[in-house]
C-alpha cells in the first residue's frame, strides 16, 4: 500500500513585542523609507527575555498538535529546523520533546539555514512514506534577535523572531507532501554565516570583541543567488511532480525581501497575487518564515483543502529547495486554534503545576496535572 504524508495541523508562536522601522531609526543610521523600499519590511517581532527558540518552538508545536487533534504522546518524530538553536548541543528538538511531553518521540535539529523547514518537512514526509514512522512534528523556530548585531544596519533591520509548526500524519489517502527538491552550494558558505563558536573559530574574548558571534552577511551575493534559485527550484519541483505552474494555487516563499519575490514572480511569469507575503509584519524569520506564512494563508482562506502549494526557500549554506504539497488539513474537521488558546497553552507550558491549576481555575491541591 502506498503511504502518503499529510499536513494535518499547524500553529505559530509569535512574540508580542513589535519592533517597527521607526524604532530602528532610533537605534542605527537607517530610515523607514530605506527599509521599506529595499526590503518591504515594516516591523518584526522580538522575543521577550523569557522566550527562547525552544519555548517558541514548543508553543507552535502544541498549537499544531491541538489543531491536528493529536496528543503529544502520539508523536514519533520531532524535527526543529533552526539557525538560532537553544545551544550548539543538545538539539533544540530534544528540549521541545521534553516541554511538550512527546514521550515516545525521537528528536533532532536540522541545520540548513532559511531552507531548513523545507528540508525538515521533506525528511519527515519521507520517514512517513516509507512506513518508518506515522506522526511527526516539524518546526521552524528562531530567536534571531539574540544573534544579530543591533549596531549593524546591514543585518539588524532584516530579521525577526517566531516559530511555525506542522503536524504530518501518514495515510493511504493520496495527497499531502508530493515532491521536493533539495540543493546546496557550499562555495558560498562565507557570504552568510555566524563565524565564531564552532570548531573553526572557538569562542574567545577576541571573537566577542570582533563581533564574530553575530550574523555576518554580504547582502548582494545572497540577493543575486536568491533571485536565480527561487524560480529555478519552483519549476524543478513542479516538473518533478508531473504538474505545470498552472496547477499551483499558491506559492509560499521564504520571506526575506519583497524585491526577491518580485524577481521570482517575473521569472515564473506568475502574478504576485499568487505569492503569500507577510514579511512586512514579521521580517525575515529564517526557518520559521515559510510555516508562519503558510499558516496565515490557511487562516485567511488563501490555502484550502485540495490546493497544490509550492513552498520554496533559500538561505545560508548556501542552500535552496522547494516542496510541493496538496493541502489537507485536520483529518477531522477542526477550526484553527485561536490566538487566545495559543497564549493559554504558552502560559500553561511555562507555568509550574500549582500555577497551571490556578490558570485553569482548578482547586490547587497536590493532584498531578499532566503536561
Ligand atoms: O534569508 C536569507 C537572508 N538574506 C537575504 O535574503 C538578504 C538578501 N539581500 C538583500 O535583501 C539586500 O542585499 C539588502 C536588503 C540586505 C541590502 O539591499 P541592497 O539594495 O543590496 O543594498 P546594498 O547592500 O547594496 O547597500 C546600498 C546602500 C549602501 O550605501 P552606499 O555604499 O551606497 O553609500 C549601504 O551602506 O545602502 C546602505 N545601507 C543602508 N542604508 C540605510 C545598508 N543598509 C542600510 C540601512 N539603512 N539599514
Amino acid at each position: 500500500m502506498t503511504r502518503y504524508a499529510h499536513i494535518t495541523g499547524w500553529g505559530t508562536a509569535l512574540p508580542e513585542h513589535v519592533l517597527t522601522n521607526h524604532d530602528l531609526e532610533q537605534m542605527v543610521d537607517t530610515s523607514d523609507e530605506w527599509i521599506v523600499s529595499r526590503t518591504g519590511i515594516r516591523e518584526r517581532r522580538i522575543a521577550s527575555p523569557d522566550q527562547t527558540t525552544a519555548s517558541l518552538a514548543a508553543d507552535a508545536a502544541l498549537a499544531a498538535l491541538e489543531h491536528a487533534g493529536v496528543k503529544p504522546s502520539g508523536v514519533d518524530l520531532i524535527i526543529v529546523a533552526t539557525s538560532s538553536p537553544e545551544h550548539t548541543f543538545p538539539a533544540t528538538a530534544c528540549i521541545v520533546q521534553d516541554i511538550i511531553g512527546a514521550s515516545k518521540a525521537g528528536a533532532f535539529d536540522l541545520s540548513a539555514a532559511c531552507t531548513g523547514f523545507i528540508f525538515a518537512l521533506n525528511m519527515a514526509a519521507q520517514a512517513i512514506r516509507t512506513g518508518s514512522i506515522d506522526t511527526a512534528v516539524v518546526i521552524g523556530a528562531e530567536t534571531l534577535s539574540r544573534i544579530v548585531n543591533w549596531q549593524d544596519r546591514n543585518t539588524c533591520i532584516l530579521f525577526g523572531d517566531g516559530a511555525g509548526a506542522f503536524v504530518l500524519q501518514g495515510s493511504e489517502e493520496p495527497g499531502g507532501v508530493l515532491e521536493a527538491v533539495m540543493h546546496a552550494d557550499g562555495s558560498g558558505a562565507d557570504v552568510l554565516s555566524l563565524p565564531a563558536g564552532g570548531s573553526k573559530i572557538p569562542t574567545s574574548a577576541d571573537t566577542v570583541a570582533h563581533g564574530l558571534h553575530y550574523v555576518h552577511m554580504d547582502g548582494r551575493p545572497v540577493f543575486r543567488f536568491a533571485t536565480r534559485v527561487m524560480a529555478e527550484a519552483t519549476r524543478e519541483v513542479v516538473e518533478k511532480a508531473g504538474l505545470t505552474l498552472d496547477d499551483i494555487a499558491i506559492i509560499v516563499p521564504h520571506q526575506a525581501n519583497y524585491r526577491i519575490l518580485e524577481v521570482a514572480a517575473r521569472g515564473l511569469k506568475m502574478p504576485m497575487a499568487k505569492f503569500m507575503v507577510n514579511l512586512d509584519k514579521y521580517g525575515n524569520t529564517s526557518t520559521a518564515s515559510i510555516p508562519i506564512a503558510a499558516v496565515e494563508a490557511a487562516e485567511k482562506g488563501r490555502l484550502r483543502k485540495g490546493d497544490k502549494v509550492v513552498m520554496v526557500g533559500f538561505g545560508g549554506g548556501l542552500t535552496y529547495g522547494a516542496l510541493l504539497a496538496e493541502w489537507t488539513g485536520p483529518f477531522e474537521d477542526k477550526p484553527p486554534v485561536k490566538p487566545e488558546r495559543i497564549r493559554l497553552l504558552a502560559r500553561l507550558r511555562s507555568a509550574g503545576k500549582r500555577a497551571r491549576r490556578k490558570i485553569l481555575n482548578l482547586p490547587v491541591g497536590d493532584e498531578k496535572l499532566g503536561g
